[in-house]
């Protein structure tokens, strides 16, 4: 007994590490130390007491072996490694799983293959971790995952991914007990999957004419011509590949919108006939499949009728999201099936359109799951829904009882910024932290009990428009793949992300050795501002994920100095911080702070920010930080409605000007506000009007301002909300996102 009394006297928060159990990702459900210790240098034997199927011992057997200790000895007793599924007395789950390390050897018991399998997964972490000294504790696993759906998504669209590469994404989904991987195949800007009856799909529609690059707002583009498609027998390999490891492969086929690429090559498809190009640029087109044409039907039912002999997948993936309606409004076909089928908008067309193609696919005997759009107009009687545009989609399918797969941008787009922008390959925008991924709760607080069980899992998304290459995709997925896939595996009371943090640090160097480009971003500092104890100074507060230690510089110095306490800073200061670990010196992170009359006094808000643009509350506004142009959550706060905003600037003074930025990108649905009304109090109740300032629509960050000549203690701004996105924009008819940042009062 010589773990078990220290065991009993140590409280549950003693990290893994601590207790010398190994690092396991994700963190097991129960992982308890035995006696003993099990030597690992003899040569093993892997067997089974039944045969299993040999597409799970043929590989497993050789990726055990291959983690052999280099010095092999001559033993008598070799190691046994059993792999054994066994008749429970009590209902498991098939994923349910125990790893028994002893000093005779390893014993993985399920009661499925997928069990063993999952096991197996948790015997090479620790079979890796082993290597070094030849021997593991003793130690019993008994795992089970608390999620049955627990995904990674790969857009093979925006920049297409060899078969090869792709199958390298599944292994590491393989690695992390994670089970479904959704494989975007069709889009405005190529279709990926060859379809036998439709040969134009991949001849005309995989392949573009160039790529927009840069920037979005730079809008240039290349005229490289890029494409590339998957064969049906690639396809089969890699579904086959992943069945192998118990992924399931949900294919997406795009509809009714993204379909560009496929109007390309059968014009008649679209509301105008065309002619339609596969797109260069990335973003949201008007053209998409006609909803008052039968024959638009006969060939999507044909296309999914191939998908589904290519992917066993229960469900397929219908696309959905970011459908216009501009040509059906105006399209005679379109118009005139909403007079024959009774519906009142184009809303409920979109519907008809899905509840059709559900339909045939529930006839098939599989069931469909779309983007959350699905929703508007009324859900599909048997669709699952994936929430991408925050949870509201998903709560309200869960709470009209139908499954849903968690995928909010907040926290599930691995296409964000995972660190500071400005240290970091340029992103579609965002930001989202491996441990902001690990904060993650898929259950909503929204749902009822009984409702919690609709919500199936959760899925990280990995859009290519600014991922060019194989290690980007890398960089990207990982290290949040495995954030989220301990999120959805292990009990969330076990969930603790410093252990966490501690265990992927052990992890990357297995990920290096692996050729996985794995991002160090964790190793980045944070610089995070808040108003200092005296009125008008800052605070900075330095902190990295990872352990090792912090210095700063100030801009100016030489030196660099350990960091300690937060640095308060009262005027313009050119800030730099890394974190150093094991001789290794992490990126650097930079943050100018300007001082004005505002900066860091109190700021009050009419309304507060929409959630989605809100990650620093009011303080943003006034934190010395003026944001750029990489839309960095925590620099700007977004609004879709108008807002008042109040700053006492602590004691009566003289002010010149008063003014706020706007960011101006319309592509985003981000719109300068219409004006912004300027008043001044000396008492903060009665205010005095001085006048309002509209600027000249440029694209990019705009400032308003006011001139003022006299003394006053408050200011206000009123920022009018734009109101609707205008016709021929992007969004158009949905409310403006409006986003402000700092206010400067001089
Ligand atoms: C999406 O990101 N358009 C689903
Ligand atoms: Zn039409």
């Amino acid at each position: 007994m010589r773990s078990l009394p220290v065991l009993l006297l140590l409280s549950i928060n003693v990290s893994a590490q601590q207790r010398g159990l190994p690092s396991i990702i994700p963190e097991p459900v129960e992982m308890r130390l035995t006696e003993g210790t099990c030597s690992l240098v003899c040569p093993w034997t892997v067997e089974s007491r039944e045969p299993l199927p040999a597409s799970l011992s043929g590989s497993l057997y050789a990726e055990i072996d291959a983690l052999h200790p280099d010095d092999r000895i001559r033993c008598e007793v070799p190691v046994r490694i059993s792999l054994n599924l066994i008749q429970p007395d009590t209902v498991l789950p098939d994923e349910w799983h125990q790893v028994s390390v002893t000093p005779d050897g390893i014993t993985i018991n399920a009661i499925a293959e997928e069990g063993i399998y999952r096991g197996s997964r948790t015997l090479i972490q620790l079979l890796e971790q082993g290597r070094a000294s030849g021997t593991l504790p003793c130690l019993t696993i008994t795992d089970w995952p608390r999620f049955p759906w627990r995904g990674m998504h790969l857009d093979a669209c925006r920049h297409f991914w060899s078969v090869e590469f792709t199958k390298k994404y599944i292994d590491l989904l393989a690695r992390y007990k994670m089970n479904s991987f959704h494989w975007h195949l069709t889009e405005d800007q190529g279709w990926r999957i060859e379809i036998k009856k439709y040969p134009k799909l991949t001849e005309v529609g995989a392949w573009r004419s160039g790529s927009q690059i840069g920037p979005y707002s730079r809008r240039e583009y290349d005229s490289i011509p890029y494409g590339g498609f998957y064969t049906q027998d690639e396809i089969r390999d890699v579904v086959a590949y992943a069945k192998a490891r118990h992924i399931t492969v949900v294919p997406e086929i795009e509809m009714p919108g993204h379909a560009m690429a496929a109007l390309a090559a059968y014009p008649q498809l679209g509301c105008t006939g065309g002619p339609y190009e596969v797109q260069r640029g990335w973003g949201v087109f008007d053209d998409v499949f006609c909803a008052g044409n039968d024959s638009v039907f006969t060939v999507l039912e044909d296309v999914l009728t191939e998908v589904m002999d290519l992917f066993p997948s229960e469900m397929i993936h219908i696309g959905g999201d970011e459908c216009p309606k501009e040509r059906w409004k105006t399209c005679a076909k379109c118009q005139a099936r909403m007079k024959t089928n009774g519906l009142k908008d184009e809303h409920e067309l979109q519907s008809y359109f899905i509840q059709r193609i559900e339909k045939f696919v529930n006839n098939k005997g599989r069931t469909i799951i779309g983007w959350d759009e699905i929703l508007e107009g009324g859900l599909a009687p048997n669709a699952a829904v994936m929430s991408w545009r925050g949870t509201e989609g998903g709560i309200a399918a869960a709470k009209e009882k139908h499954n849903v797969v968690m995928s909010p941008g907040s926290h599930c787009y691995f296409d964000h910024y995972q660190g500071d922008p400005a240290n970091e390959p340029l992103a579609i925008g965002g930001y989202t932290t491996v441990q902001k991924v690990y904060s993650y709760e898929p259950i909503p607080a929204e749902l009822k009990p009984e409702e919690h069980k609709y919500i199936l899992g959760a899925q990280g998304n990995v859009w290519t428009e600014y991922i060019l290459t194989p290690e980007h995709v890398e960089y990207m997925a990982v290290p949040r793949m495995l954030a989220l896939a301990e999120v959805l595996w292990t009990p969330k009371k076990k969930r603790d992300e410093k252990d966490f943090i501690r265990r992927l640090e052990s992890d990357l160097p297995k990920l290096e050795a692996m050729k996985v480009n794995a991002s160090k971003s964790l190793y980045q500092v944070s610089i995070l501002p808040r108003r200092g104890k005296v009125a008008g100074t800052i605070e900075v507060q330095l902190s990295t994920s990872a352990s090792g230690i912090i210095a700063h510089q100030e801009e100016g110095s030489p030196d660099w100095f350990g960091y300690t306490v937060p640095l308060v800073l009262d005027s313009d200061t050119r800030l730099r911080a890394r974190s150093e670990k094991d001789g290794i010196v992490g990126p650097v992170s930079e943050r100018q702070f300007m001082f004005n009359s505002a900066t860091a006094q109190q700021i009050t808000l009419s309304v507060q920010p929409n959630e989605r643009y809100n990650d620093g509350g009011a303080f943003t506004l006034v934190d010395g930080i003026t944001a750029g142009e990489k839309r960095v959550n925590t620099e700007w706060l977004g609004w879709r409605e108008g807002v008042t905003i109040t700053v006492d600037l602590g004691s009566e003074q003289d002010v010149r000007t008063i003014g706020i930025g706007a960011l101006n990108e319309p592509h985003s649905w981000i719109h300068l506000p219409e004006q912004v009304e300027f008043s001044t109090s000396r008492d903060g109740k009665t205010f005095v009007q001085l006048g309002s300032h509209k600027v000249d629509p440029g694209v990019g960050r705009r400032a308003f301002k006011f001139d003022v000549a006299g003394r006053t203690r408050y200011v206000r701004l009123t920022a009018k909300h734009p109101g609707k996105i205008p016709e021929g924009l992007p969004g158009a008819g949905n409310a403006a996102w409006m986003f402000l940042d700092e206010v400067e009062v001089r």
